[in-house]
């Protein structure tokens, strides 16, 4: 908020996948991140000229906990939305889950999961062995007639997995003391150094062309080094550059992607698919240069609801016809879901997290009604092709 446009920066963190890993048929962990792309394109378009930042994956997390417990209509919105098969798509997530947070990335990606019940809320135990043995999902129970003392519960957890990244995600007003039966929280933290890092000597305040025409002075790294770079287009025939920055572990990276000049990021952001970020390394050749990018951070609040809605996913929102039968016997659904992201990008590496929740409320109530130029960036691991992290900065 506040500032005007100064850059459009789009950040995704992706675990990329190089061509051993991924096949033409795109991977569970791209299917769940292609979701989060449209719904940070949604995002993007109604505010092109703010900072973003979202994780593509935390949304495909929550509604992958939620999906064992949804039936009829509810599961098969979900389960187009994800392009998830319909029978057993828990064995791919459990590896998926395994591969992402495992140790030989060298770079540290912490994935928590949990849910918090009501005292008293009978849920099946199937949906809870389910999310137990696919992501560790870890299930609490909380007192929400305390909506506080929940809301503190809940925020530590989450600034605890984020390491103090996202120190508070539920405000206790989201909490309807007779209503709220399930919160269920998805977090994601990543801290990767650079493969190649930065002077912190060399960074000089530098003129960056912000995406509302404005020129701002910015803190500006650089370093001359060697980087896989190259030049895409749309299809329509606009030009961008693709810049790519490994972290040192070399399973991920982050990805940049600048429109050639007078090309509003806008117009770029609706081409960005996994499938897209996969072509790229085609056209992608090592070139020493001096680069220049500039430091940053960002944060975001992004809901959820409108925006899973706009792309199908409407039942579970809906008090009337949310079916979530296979989570409890008692009748709920999904009054709130958002997500809260951070990213950090310095010299010697970059911070990011995020934190994804969806809070479930008994049916019987009304539902709640929730009211130098512009660039792209993407960080990708090579094995699966997830996207962890995307954004957009219009102010760095
Ligand atoms: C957060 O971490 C502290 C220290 O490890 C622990 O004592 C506390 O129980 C954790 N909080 C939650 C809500 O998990």
């Amino acid at each position: 908020m506040g500032h005007l446009s100064l850059l459009c920066l789009f950040a995704l963190v992706t675990l990329y996948g190089h061509d051993a890993g991924l096949s033409q048929a795109p991977s569970y962990g791209e299917r769940g991140s292609d979701l989060g792309i449209q719904v940070f394109q949604q995002v993007a378009r109604s505010q092109p000229l703010e900072n973003l930042v979202l994780s593509p994956h935390g949304v495909a997390s929550v509604l992958g906990m939620l999906l064992p417990g949804a039936h009829g209509e509810t599961r098969k919105q979900v389960l187009k939305a994800l392009r998830y098969k319909k029978n057993g798509p828990y064995k791919m997530l459990r590896k998926l889950h395994k591969t992402l947070t495992a140790k030989s990335n060298q770079d540290v990606v912490l994935i928590a999961n949990a849910m918090f019940a009501a005292n008293g809320f009978p849920m099946e135990k199937a949906f809870v062995a389910t999310n137990k043995a696919n992501f560790q999902c870890e299930s609490r129970n909380l007192d929400f007639s305390y909506p506080s003392e929940a809301a503190a519960e809940i925020n530590e957890w989450v600034n605890n997995k984020t390491k103090g990244h996202i120190p508070s995600l539920i405000k206790a007003d989201m909490l309807d003391p007779a209503m709220t039966r399930l919160v269920v929280v998805n977090s994601i933290y990543f801290k990767g150094l650079w493969k190649s890092r930065f002077q912190p000597e060399s960074t000089k305040m530098r003129p960056f062309n912000g995406g509302n025409g404005i020129v701002y002075k910015v803190p500006m790294m650089s370093q001359l080094s060697i980087f896989n770079m190259g030049t895409a287009a749309t299809p329509q025939g606009l030009k961008y550059n693709v810049i790519e920055l490994p972290y040192h572990g070399d399973t991920i990276s982050m990805l940049i992607v600048m429109p050639l000049e007078n090309t509003p990021l806008s117009q770029v952001i609706p081409h960005i698919s996994t499938a897209t970020v996969q072509s790229w390394a085609k056209l992608m050749h090592r070139r020493k240069v001096c680069l220049f990018i500039p430091r940053f951070t960002a944060d975001a609040k992004v809901d959820l609801k409108d925006a899973l809605s706009a792309l199908g996913i409407t039942n579970m929102f809906s008090n009337g016809a949310a079916d979530f039968t296979q989570l409890s016997a008692e009748p709920v659904y999904v009054s709130k879901a958002f997500q809260k992201a951070k990213i950090e990008v310095n010299e010697d590496g970059t911070k990011a997290a995020a934190a994804t929740t969806a809070i479930l409320l008994a049916r019987s109530s009304p539902p709640w009604v929730t009211v130098d130029r512009p660039f792209l960036f993407f960080i990708r691991h090579n094995p699966t092709g997830t996207i962890l992290f995307m954004g957009q900065i219009n102010q760095p």
